[in-house]
């Protein structure tokens, strides 16, 4: 569905109107073309600096060189040592920058490792690094801070500095998406430091483009496989593949190497096919909540690949009432469809049909974290995937593999076009993008979680809803 505000806000008499009447004029926002590469950074100039006493730089300098950045510095705070010592061992290049004023040229990106804060006094090194540059950010730029889990850290003091970086983050995402520009924390746990570049990468892409506000908390262990072509030899199935989402999750899924089993109800055969046939992906037509889907996709999914290395759930419903209006089966469609399904299908393959080193993505909703009048049913179900995927991440992880969510917040499919227009244009307006998401964003976020760029993420739920204001 088309954002008809957006595009008459760029028209010539539209942009004067808005103009005018002081209207919010939501930026383009820039997304990747085209499938993953070994360079993504290559051409692109970013900032980097250091708290001083971080650990990071080493594991955050050799992922951006390796992505093709290059790299600009503020020789004069006090981490730069570190930072140079860190570069003089990796063989990084950096050029000094200068300080202030106009003469600030705009960074694409921003990368900085907070890891080294101790003191919330040492919380000036942060505004120090940053002040200069808020306004610097091109259109569509990327900061990225990276820091230790808060639990991780051995004092209190410290922990309250890590904690402040998510306030920090969530602020500054807020300021600078009018621009398109948006603002990430990772935070490492000891131990997963080899899931940085993977995570690294996506959230400096165009591919994050509708990620803003958001922690990535790594704190599983592994390797990233290939940069290009992630998802070669892989075998993905995706419910609810026929349209929307869940179509433009397998075409991504396709477009990175896998072999794609797109599942949806039998009769939306004719769509699911139409879809599957752009990208050579199998159809598997079956209503994911009959008695016998579990079985069927497990006995599918092994005699004719051997098995599934990825598999998305997608496929959900809404059957919006106020409680007090809600008819039984509104509730338990939503229940059947969108947590019972999941957990019954999951429960057959882990037995039959999953690969070692599967990975698992859930669809879930900021509806499941900040809630809404009339969908009782559906935010219970997303909220209770977000806990689903952080239940299963133990054995997820023993089996080598991991489960994660993503939360869209307002993305323009046939579910949202089918809400009344007040809502609509608020579920649109209220992100700090100030506008809604595309299908291709939630696919990119479920490609990342798919692959392993994503080795060091389980159990975790990424929102990628634009900074939402309800639950962004
Ligand atoms: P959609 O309604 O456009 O597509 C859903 C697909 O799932 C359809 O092809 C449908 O036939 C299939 N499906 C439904 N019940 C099924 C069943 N019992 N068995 C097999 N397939 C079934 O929905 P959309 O917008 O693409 O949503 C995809 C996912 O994203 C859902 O889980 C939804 O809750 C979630 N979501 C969507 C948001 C949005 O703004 N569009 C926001 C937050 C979450």
């Amino acid at each position: 569905m088309t954002d008809t505000y957006l595009e008459l806000s760029h028209s010539a008499w539209g942009n004067a109107f808005v103009s005018l009447l002081g209207l919010p004029k939501p930026p383009r926002l820039k997304r990747g073309e085209g499938a993953w590469s070994e360079r993504p950074l290559d051409g692109q100039a970013g900032v980097y600096g250091a708290a001083e006493g971080g650990q990071l730089s080493p594991a955050l300098l050799r992922a951006l060189h390796d992505a093709g950045a290059s790299l600009r510095v503020r020789p004069e705070l006090t981490g730069f040592e570190a930072v140079k010592r860190a570069a003089a061992e990796l063989n990084v290049t950096l050029t000094g920058m200068p300080v202030t004023g106009e003469t600030v040229p705009p960074a694409q990106f921003i990368v900085y490792d907070a890891s080294g804060l101790s003191r919330p006094e040492r919380l000036h090194e942060l505004y120090e690094f940053f002040q200069p540059l808020a306004a610097r950010i091109a259109p569509n730029g990327r900061v990225v801070i990276v820091t230790r889990t808060p639990e991780s850290a051995s004092e209190a003091p410290r922990a309250a500095c890590a904690a402040s970086l998510r306030g920090f983050i969530k602020s500054l995402g807020k300021e600078i998406g009018r621009k398109g520009a948006t603002a990430n924390l990772i935070e490492v746990a000891p131990g997963s430091e080899a899931g940085l570049a993977g995570a690294l990468r996506f959230l400096l892409s165009e591919r994050a483009a509708y990620v803003s506000g958001q922690p990535l908390v790594l704190d599983a262990k592994g390797a990233a496989g290939s940069w290009a072509a992630p998802l070669k030899g892989k075998t993905a199935l995706v419910t609810g593949a026929a349209r929307g989402i869940g179509a433009s999750i397998a075409e991504v899924l396709a477009r990175e190497g896998a072999q794609v089993i797109g599942v949806d109800r039998p009769q939306e055969e004719g769509e699911l096919a139409a879809t599957l046939a752009r990208f050579a992906g199998a159809g598997l037509p079956l209503d994911i909540t009959a008695a016998d889907a579990p079985a069927r996709i497990a006995a599918e999914c092994r005699s004719r690949f051997g098995g599934l290395d990825v598999i998305v759930h997608n496929a959900g419903i809404t059957r919006d009432k106020t409680l007090r209006n809600m008819p039984p089966h509104f509730w338990d469609q939503v229940i059947e469809v969108n947590l019972a399904a999941i957990v019954r299908i999951n429960e057959q393959l882990l037995q039959d049909g999953l690969k070692d080193g599967a990975r698992m993505v859930c669809i879930s909703s900021i509806g499941g974290i900040a809630g809404n009048p009339g969908q009782t049913n559906y935010g219970a179900t997303k909220s209770g995937v977000i806990g689903y995927v952080r239940a299963m991440a133990p054995l997820m992880a023993q089996r080598g593999g991991a489960i994660n969510a993503v939360a869209p917040g307002f993305i323009e499919t046939a579910m949202t076009a089918q809400m009344p227009a007040v809502p609509r244009i608020m579920g649109r307006l209220l992100s700090s993008v100030m506008q809604g998401g595309l299908p291709v964003d939630i696919a990119e976020a479920v490609g990342f979680l798919a692959s392993g760029y994503a080795s060091g993420v389980n159990g975790q739920t990424l929102r990628v809803c634009g900074q939402h204001l309800s639950g962004g």
